[in-house]
């Protein structure tokens, strides 16, 4: 039968602690898998965040979910996940990018309740994911259930495996990730050790991991330990207040 694969352990360790309603973020959206994923747990009323520095990334994720929507079937029918005036959809320009000043498109999240903190389930952000803090509103600082980053390249871009994700700005993006998490909420992070650029990365993260104070979080590692180069599997769970204290 074999073991769940690094993808989907990301999911099950998200979907154990995101619910409907809730505020969620896809760190890398790429081809919109995960933020797919994450629209279908938390529903019409909650929130996804999903940041990618490659327009190509934000247009295969709009067009995944928008065909989605086609289908039919529950909170598809009622999220509107159009560009432009459509209530609740979000979407932020890089402010890094020459010209482009950082703007909201859509409405802005409610303040209250976790039902009420919402404007829609789909805000693709395009900006790097360690600038992150800078397009979450208010309402979901400190109250997001889960994080999920895959790391590397944009799978199936032919000119642009050049762009891939950098220890430095995923290292800044995993701090932020704690900071907007909730207490008992989650950080996942899918390495490729196998890939240029890709082993610097995945080590930098184990460090960060591993030097985590454990007061902060709980961290572990999901991994094939007979192919170190297969992508594996790091998550941190944000330390909850009522957690007992760690051995
Ligand atoms: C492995 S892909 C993500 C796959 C995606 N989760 C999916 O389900 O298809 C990695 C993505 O990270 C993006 N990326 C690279 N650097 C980034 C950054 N600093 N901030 C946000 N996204 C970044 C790339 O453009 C690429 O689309």
């Amino acid at each position: 039968m074999g073991f769940l694969s690094v993808l989907g352990m990301a999911q099950r360790l998200v979907k154990e602690r995101a619910a409907p309603g809730g505020a969620v973020i896809d760190a890398t959206c790429g081809n919109g898998v995960d933020t797919q994923f994450l629209a279908g747990l938390v529903g019409p009323r909650g929130a996804v965040y999903a940041f990618d520095i490659q327009e190509a990334a934000l247009e295969r994720t709009r067009a995944r979910l928008a065909a989605l929507e086609l289908g039919g079937a529950g909170w598809r029918r009622n999220a509107s996940l159009t560009d432009g005036e459509a209530p609740g959809v979000g979407e932020t320009r890089n402010a890094a990018e020459p010209g482009a000043a950082a703007s909201e498109v859509g409405r802005a999240p409610q303040r209250g309740g976790r039902e009420a903190a919402n404007g829609g389930p789909l805000r693709l952000v395009h900006a790097s994911h360690a600038e992150m803090d800078k397009h979450v509103s208010d309402a979901h600082r400190g109250m997001i259930d889960a994080v999920m980053f895959n790391l590397g390249y944009l799978p199936g871009a032919n000119r642009d495996q050049a762009v891939i994700t950098e220890p430095a700005s995923t290292i800044a993006a995993l701090k932020l990730a704690m900071t907007l998490l909730r207490p008992g909420g989650i950080v996942t992070a899918v390495l490729y050790p196998g890939h240029p650029g890709g082993l610097e990365e995945a080590e930098a993260v184990a460090a960060w991991a591993s030097a985590l104070p454990q007061v902060e979080g709980q961290a572990m590692l999901y991994r094939l330990v007979q192919k170190p180069e297969a992508p594996y599997l790091i998550a941190i769970e944000k330390k909850s207040a009522a957690a007992k204290p760690l051995i």
